[in-house]
């Protein structure tokens, strides 16, 4: 990113322990971010208030080797502070076939508090990221980024995934993926109403500018996850789960299957996150309404799940 001017959080990288003492005694500006740089379960991250907490994480990383290989380099990195959006684009490396924006609640509890999960819910748009502001984020992320992948000699085909954080001096790319996110997907794809699969299809064969602009349904989007009691954190599988036709009944709503299996003739549950129900309505609130409608339709044994997703742009709404 920072080689091709993608906007990011600042950051510094260091490979021994004596010049990140240094910096983290000296000229560092609190909070900050902590990153192991490998891959670390998703536990390499630690935000620091302070220096004492950015000392002591960072001797776990290259003192303890609490992430062995994956803590040697460590990168430090601003604190951002800001809304996240999701913003998602099919291309084909060439033409980029903007998704509806989305914005995601990672936390598992109420409030935005307790641990953080892969995502307990979302709403499409994102209002916070609309107009301007998508249009700068076009330019300056996701154009910026392809025309850096093609100066670089990659040719990327598939879903470029930009997770942001909207801070005061604009938008900054928290994390790229290559795939949807999830439950941005489930919230996104029921307002799309071009056809997915010649949208994939043809950017896999490098044809995207043939195809017309992305039909967007313009009704929102909420979609409401229903996790496995315990989820993030250990949780028990195999519960039978009931209801699922009187919520696909509801006006609007589609339910989206993540960690569900068959048993014999019986569906039951079979992982942390276990379903995603997704409504569509007239504004925000009737979104959320028949979401919800669909959700305590849905029983099984110990589910999980929040009570205001869309909270942001409900609350705004009132
Ligand atoms: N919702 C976040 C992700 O899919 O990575």
């Amino acid at each position: 990113m920072r080689r091709h001017n993608v906007p990011t959080a600042d950051y510094q990288v260091f490979r021994d322990l004596a010049p990140a003492r240094e910096y983290l005694c000296g000229p560092a500006h609190y909070p900050l971010v902590l990153k192991a740089d490998g891959l670390a379960a998703g536990k390499g991250v630690t935000v620091c208030p302070d220096r004492e907490a950015a000392l002591a994480a960072l001797a776990e990383c290259m003192q303890e080797e609490r992430f062995g290989e994956a803590g040697r380099t460590v990168v430090v990195e601003e604190y951002l502070r800001g809304e996240e959006a999701s913003v998602h684009a099919i291309t084909d490396g060439e033409t980029l076939f903007l998704l509806p924006t989305a914005q995601d609640h990672k936390a598992a509890f109420d409030g935005d508090t307790g641990p953080n999960t892969g995502g307990m819910g979302a709403y499409s748009p994102a209002p916070v990221v609309e107009g301007a502001l998508l249009d700068r984020v076009v330019k300056d992320v996701l154009v910026q980024t392809l025309h850096g992948l093609r100066l670089e000699g990659v040719e990327f085909r598939g879903v470029l995934y930009a997770g942001l954080m909207l801070t005061k001096g604009g938008p900054r790319v928290l994390e790229f993926n290559v795939r949807f996110g999830d439950p941005e997907a489930e919230v996104i794809l029921p307002r799309l109403g071009s056809d997915l699969f010649e949208v994939l299809y043809t950017a896999a064969g490098g044809r995207l500018s043939a195809l017309p602009p992305p039909v967007v349904d313009e009704r929102p989007c909420v979609g409401v996850v229903m996790a496995s009691g315990g989820y993030p954190g250990s949780y028990q599988a195999g519960k039978p789960i009931e209801g699922l036709e009187a919520a696909a009944a509801v006006p609007g709503v589609s339910v989206f299957h993540a960690g569900t299996r068959r048993r014999d003739h019986e569906l039951v549950t079979a992982g942390g996150r276990v379903l995603c129900v997704s409504a569509l309505g007239h504004d925000f609130a009737e979104a959320a309404g028949r979401a919800y409608a669909g959700v305590e339709a849905i029983r099984f044994d110990q589910a999980h799940f929040r009570r205001d997703i869309g909270h942001r742009v409900l609350g705004a709404a009132r």
